[in-house]
């Protein structure tokens, strides 16, 4: 039986080969033939969307300091390639306007809220997608599912996942217990068997496992015919597309 091909998501952008959530490695990512892209988001201390995964930038820069504490400018006035490769030198950690400039409406953008200080970031991200009109091939996930709920209760039109790393007994129907619509689920990859996905199927919840990166694992997620595939790799995962 023939599976469907998973939508190619770059996490991070190309995050294999160039430095995550930068404009390059999302550009890499596009050049290599990604359907879709998986971001994180904080807010600044003057209240920009920043794409950035952890809540400081000090892994990812050669700043440093709490994303909520630094301005734009000043998250800007650090260098966000070097550490990767001498050939990304003078990326910066973008706003998220800047990867919506960057990337096609035709391209999946799967933006994942990170920042649980307050419920701030969740009127700003609405907001953002409401003036940019790019509701419609977004799809907002949260390892926090109060807040993606909250999305969804204050902008109907948006699409909302659930990201999780740990079994729940039974995930489509957790998904399908919520009193909004729950658009995909975004199991850690080991956490995905064929039951979720037939079962996430019959409820037309999409399933998007996350971080896979092998060839084997690449191949054996495909296998189980989930929506799509978020990996560090999309142009292995393409490779392999490609000749099956
Ligand atoms: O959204 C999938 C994946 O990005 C979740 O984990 O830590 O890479 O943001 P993390
Ligand atoms: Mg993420």
């Amino acid at each position: 039986m023939s599976v469907q091909k998973p939508m190619n998501i770059a996490h991070r952008g190309a995050k294999g080969m160039a430095p995550e959530n930068t404009l390059a490695a999302f550009r890499l990512g596009l050049e290599q033939g990604c359907e879709g892209i998986e971001l994180d988001i904080h807010l600044s201390a003057d209240g920009e969307l920043i794409v950035c995964h952890d809540a400081t930038i000090d892994r990812t820069t050669h700043g440093k300091g709490a994303i909520r504490e630094l301005t734009l400018s000043e998250i800007k006035s650090y260098d966000a390639g070097y550490w990767f490769g001498e050939q990304f030198r003078g990326e910066t950690v973008p706003t998220l306007g800047e990867v919506f400039d960057l990337v096609p409406a035709s391209i999946m953008i799967n933006v994942e809220v990170k920042d649980h200080v307050d419920e701030q970031i969740e009127r700003k991200l609405v907001d953002f997608l409401r003036e940019r009109g790019r509701l419609d091939n977004v799809v907002i996930s949260s390892f926090d599912h109060k807040c993606v709920r909250r999305i969804k209760l204050l902008e109907p039109n948006s699409k909302i996942g659930l990201l999780y790393a740990f079994n729940l007994v039974e995930p489509a129907a957790y998904a399908c217990s919520f009193d909004v619509e729950v658009y995909s689920l975004h199991p850690h990859f080991k956490l995905v068997d064929s039951e979720l996905v037939i079962k996430a199927g019959h409820h037309g919840i999409a399933v998007y496992p996350w971080t896979v990166n092998e060839e084997r694992e690449l191949l054996d997620v495909t296998a189980l015919g989930v929506s799509g595939i978020i990996t560090d790799f999309p142009g292995r995962l393409n490779d392999l597309l490609a000749a099956k």
